[in-house]
């Protein structure tokens, strides 16, 4: 084996054929599957075109693609709405269908049909056009999970307006830094956002934000505590003031499929953040198209997906997808765990909901509470099951399918990234064989491969670098005003592929499996090793409910693995046993050398765990670069004196 490729060491054999019951369902089968995916590879334009035809073009296009390496044009010269794809094409049969239902942390339910979608989208695109926005213009959305969050994003697409979406658990300085990045002329926020129980207080971190954002005009503001704010004259306008004076009549702009529609930050693992640039008409064609297919929609779906609408999953798999394809989409604004580890269950008893999509972070820490929670709910109404946003251990997709979906629901498990726009590498439900651990296969159009460093193709079951070979229609277009960033960074590590920055592996089967970020691959004795399958290895063993692994440097091995684990509540291990474990699992090369218990790890507030954190304290560095992303600042001083302490 090439010592550039990442070896593969976790043998997970376990499989599952689609249910029978399943596959009479499903609106793909396997050899639709493939037949698809072979036409849409040997003949992309053909393949796309025919795609786009479900969607309204005020202007066709005259060129499915044109691709000037690494710059692509999807859909040339055409004219088209996003939100006019989401609502008007979908009012002549689906107008009282159900849209939107959202649920409050509190309890609150509101629900918008599609004909109130649509009045409340014209309204909203009103607001902005008073406000002085125009085709083009750059706005900044810092907002909780309520509907206007949906109604904003889909107003700026009316109008042409290029959304840049801010998680709302942001502080003000990585808002004043993304407001000043995408030079926002407005800024749209609300008083405050209930997030486990308490408000938090958007206005005022908004208000701290732009004291240093000249390219900022005026603060829109949504109503949702009625907690107190400072308003600043003829800088802030509160919307349901703005909202009395506007017509309900808006018409939507026709634009051109490169528009940019939305921009999009995302942490690169060191510097500033990237501001990766969506445009019009490719991403709403292949979003639309994955929604479709890969959630198996049909007419009377309830489907929830437990994301922030302030991350990539929330734009493509809340609003943007579901809504082209017609769907109700359920929103929660709230913690999973509030008041306690049941509320998800009860939010899926109390809506019928058919299809869950989440993360694995999430289904660990459900998990962890305990399968009673689920247990005293009534799930029967879930046929599908998804997880998104990083490796999910074979554990933990095993609960998944048995405890939530019992085993009556096939999970899929969606590789994708903020730059890829849409679902990249999946089963599809009721087609594919399920392997726990493996992502599965390329979506339509999708030619992925597994390569080394010089970009040679590697074999079965050869771990290296994930690349993906051909444009699709929703890859990123550039870094926000940085072109060289976008060639360097992803079209330029390997020659003339998309780098993913992952590692991953391709079996016999054609399956992929991601092993991780390529950041956090560790090299023990040369052998390079990917965290995910150490970390999955200490998973499988009963008492421990999460593991984030590391290295630190080692004199003789180059590397030595520090395993952080947190346990299942009242359980024990000793740090021995745990060594045994993962050396009986995978093999003594990956045996770790320290394992430290904790309470907590250090995570993003999108549920990833930071490793470049838990390296520093490994090593026993001070910790540098930017922490501003984590979750809970208080765990690292608390995992550096358990290292310490050894
Ligand atoms: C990175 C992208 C995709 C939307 C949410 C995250 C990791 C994502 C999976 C998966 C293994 C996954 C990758 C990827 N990742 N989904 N199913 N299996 N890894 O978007 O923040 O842009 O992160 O998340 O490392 O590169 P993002």
């Amino acid at each position: 084996m090439s010592d550039k490729a990442i070896e593969n060491v976790l043998h997970e054999n376990r499989t599952f054929e689609p249910q029978a019951a399943y596959q009479q369902y499903t609106n793909t089968s396997l050899e639709e599957y493939q037949q698809k995916y072979r036409q849409s590879i040997e003949d992309p334009e053909a393949f796309w075109n025919e795609v786009a035809q479900n969607l309204h073009w005020f202007d066709p296009y005259q060129q499915v693609l044109n691709w000037q390496e690494p710059f692509a044009e999807w859909f040339v010269g055409g004219t088209t709405n996003l939100a006019y794809n989401a609502l008007e094409r979908n009012l002549s049969d689906k107008a009282d269908k159900k849209a939107i239902i959202w649920e409050g942390e509190d309890g609150e339910v509101r629900t918008y049909t599609y004909a109130d979608l649509t009045r409340e989208v014209k309204r909203f695109a009103n607001v902005l056009l008073d406000l002085g926005v125009q085709t083009g213009d750059r706005v900044t959305l810092y907002l909780p999970m309520i509907p206007e969050a949906a109604f904003a994003m889909l107003a700026c697409a009316r109008i042409g307006a290029v959304h840049s979406v801010v998680f709302g658990g942001f502080s003000s300085g990585a808002l004043a830094d993304r407001i000043n990045d995408a030079g926002s002329k407005v800024l749209i926020t609300a008083d405050g956002g209930y997030r486990r129980g308490s408000a938090v207080p958007l206005k005022r971190n908004a208000d701290d934000a732009v004291q240093n954002t000249p390219s900022l005009e005026k603060v829109l503001v949504v109503k949702r505590t009625g907690q107190d704010v400072q308003m600043q004259e003829g800088r802030d306008v509160w919307l349901h003031d703005a909202l009395q004076n506007v017509s309900d009549e808006n018409e939507a702009v026709a634009l051109d499929a490169q528009h940019p529609h939305f921009i999009l930050y995302t942490s690169g693992s060191t510097g500033k953040p990237k501001g990766v640039l969506h445009a019009l008409g490719g991403y709403m064609v292949n979003t639309y198209l994955t929604t479709k297919t890969v959630f198996d929609l049909h007419e009377d779906d309830i489907y929830w997906c437990t994301a922030d609408v302030g991350w990539i999953t929330g734009h493509s798999y809340i609003v943007y997808g579901p809504l082209l394809a017609g769907a109700t989409v359920l929103m929660y604004e709230g913690a999973p765990n509030q008041p306690d580890w049941g509320r998800f269950w009860k939010i899926i008893q109390d809506h019928k909901v058919t299809i869950l999509y989440t993360a694995p972070t999430a289904i660990r820490s459900f998990m962890r509470a305990g399968s009673e929670f689920p247990n005293s709910y009534d799930l029967s109404s879930l046929r599908l099951l998804g997880s998104v946003g990083e490796p999910i251990n074979p554990e933990a997709w095993i609960w998944y399918y048995t405890v939530i979906g019992k085993e009556k629901c096939p999970v899929i498990d969606t590789w994708w990234q903020t730059e890829t726009g849409s679902i990249m590498i999946t089963t599809l439900p009721g087609a594919h064989t399920m392997k726990p651990g493996s992502a599965g296969v390329p979506m339509y159009g999708v030619d992925v491969a597994i390569v080394d460093a010089d970009g040679q193709e590697l074999g079965a079951d050869e771990g290296g670098f994930l690349v993906i070979r051909k444009p699709w229609p929703s890859m990123l277009r550039t870094v926000y005003g940085d072109d060289n960033r976008y060639k360097t960074q992803y079209w330029g590590e390997i020659p003339h592929v998309y780098f993913a920055g992952d590692g991953a592996r391709r079996d016999k089967d054609g399956y992929f499996t991601i092993v991780g970020r390529i950041d956090d691959v560790l090299n023990v004795s040369g052998h390079r090793l990917g965290t995910m399958e150490v970390e999955s290895a200490l998973v499988s063993h009963p008492a421990v409910a999460e593991a984030a692994v590391v290295g630190r440097p080692d004199p003789i091995k180059g590397e030595g693995i520090v395993a952080f684990v947190t346990l299942q509540t009242g359980a024990e291990a000793t740090e021995q046993e745990l060594k045994a474990h993962v050396a009986k699992e995978i093999g003594a090369i990956a045996r770790p050398d320290m394992i430290r218990f904790a309470e907590a790890l250090p995570k993003t507030r999108s549920g990833k765990i930071m490793r470049r954190l838990l390296r520093q304290i490994a090593s026993g560095q001070e910790i540098k670069g930017d922490t501003s992303t984590l979750e809970d600042v208080s765990v690292i001083e608390k995992l550096q004196q358990s290292v310490q302490q050894s």
